[in-house]
């Protein structure tokens, strides 16, 4: 018979003492630039994009690197993909060892066709497979464990999928409150999501379509304890700010204001500028270019060059276009 597993750390219970509002993992988003912005702006804790467990496990570098902490990294959430109980057992160890995260978690969300077969939401087809993940991964990390999934592949199996979870041993689930086949359509049902943190122990973080302030706070009601937020974050790190001082009290829901220009200007280079200690100016500045127009959505006339800038300087010559001292 195997030992339960010890947990050393109870990062998601301290967390979790009053609601938090965390970063969740966005694939070609959520790297260490923008989780340190996310981070410096509020966010309780960031989750990684998600790392194939086969291809870290392996060395492979593109999957190290997109998990791979910048140095001293705080509150650093890992998220693994795959479907192999050894494989997820060595690489939560290998994490744990090599990335010191403060948590590992695991994606049964993921609904690319690509990997179809190999983890994420074909998880929620086969959940016993999931409980089966859940517990080789404890076995080999003594961080918490927890998972990400939608509602179901087709329909919605959450309730059944969250038990068995808990089960399974999991710290914490994080519920997007979508069906894989939906993917990003329609809204996410934050009735299924409420049913769900009604029905289980452990705590449970809500996610899909929150956008601002306003919406975070409709969303506690639901009874979750906290709210991922991914798209709304992008181009938008001081939501986080927004609610924090909401929630200590320093502002009302609606009175903390939308972020002005100059704000907006000196955050989207502060974002460039860790791109660019992270990635060099050639590769930080083109990874950029998806998001940095983001940044100026009452600006659409920037918005072509932002997407075409080549360098930093290119950058401070468009936002010269706002009139503002930078
Ligand atoms: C571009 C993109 C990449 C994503 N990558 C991941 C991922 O790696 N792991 C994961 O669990 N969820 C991923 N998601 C799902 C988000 O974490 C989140 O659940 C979803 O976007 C709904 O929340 P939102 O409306 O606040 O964005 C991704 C979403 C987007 C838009």
């Amino acid at each position: 018979m195997v030992a339960e597993p010890v947990v050393k750390t109870q990062f998601y219970v301290e967390m979790l003492k009053q609601p938090r509002a965390v970063l969740a993992p966005m694939a070609g988003y959520t790297d260490a630039p923008f989780r340190r912005l996310a981070l410096e702006h509020g966010a309780a804790w960031t989750v990684s994009e998600m790392l194939l467990a086969r291809g870290f496990l392996a060395g492979d570098r593109q999957s190290t690197e997109l998990g791979a902490p910048y140095p001293g990294e705080p509150n650093l959430v890992l998220q693994l993909f795959g479907d192999d109980p050894q494989v997820l057992h060595d690489a939560a160890a290998k994490a744990e060892r090599e990335f010191a995260p403060v948590a590992i978690d695991l994606n049964m969300g993921c609904p690319a066709p690509k990997l179809a077969g190999r983890g994420g939401a074909c998880l929620l087809q086969t959940p016993e497979r999931a409980y089966e993940l859940i517990r080789a991964m404890r076995q080999g990390t003594s961080l918490e464990v927890s998972a990400k999934i939608r509602l179901g592949w087709d329909e919605n199996r959450s309730l059944e999928v969250a038990l068995g979870l808990e089960a399974a041993g999991v710290a914490l689930i994080t519920v997007h409150g979508r069906t894989s086949q939906q993917r990003y359509t329609g809204f996410a049902d934050w009735e299924a999501i409420a049913k769900v943190a009604q029905t289980v122990q452990v705590p449970v973080l809500g996610c899909g379509d929150v956008l601002n302030v306003e919406q975070y706070f409709a969303r506690l009601e639901t009874g979750v304890a906290g709210v991922m937020i991914g798209r709304g974050a992008v181009g938008n790190p001081w939501i986080f700010r927004q609610i924090n001082a909401v929630q200590s009290g320093q502002s009302g829901v609606g009175t903390q204001g939308v972020a002005s220009s100059s704000e907006r200007a000196q955050t989207a280079l502060r974002h460039t500028q860790l791109n660019i200690e992270w990635y060099g100016e050639f590769h930080g500045i083109r990874q950029l270019r998806k998001v940095l127009y983001k940044y100026f959505p009452d600006q659409p006339d920037l918005h072509p060059a932002l997407k075409r800038v080549n360098t930093r300087s290119e950058l401070e010559t468009v936002l010269h276009n706002l009139n503002i001292s930078l």
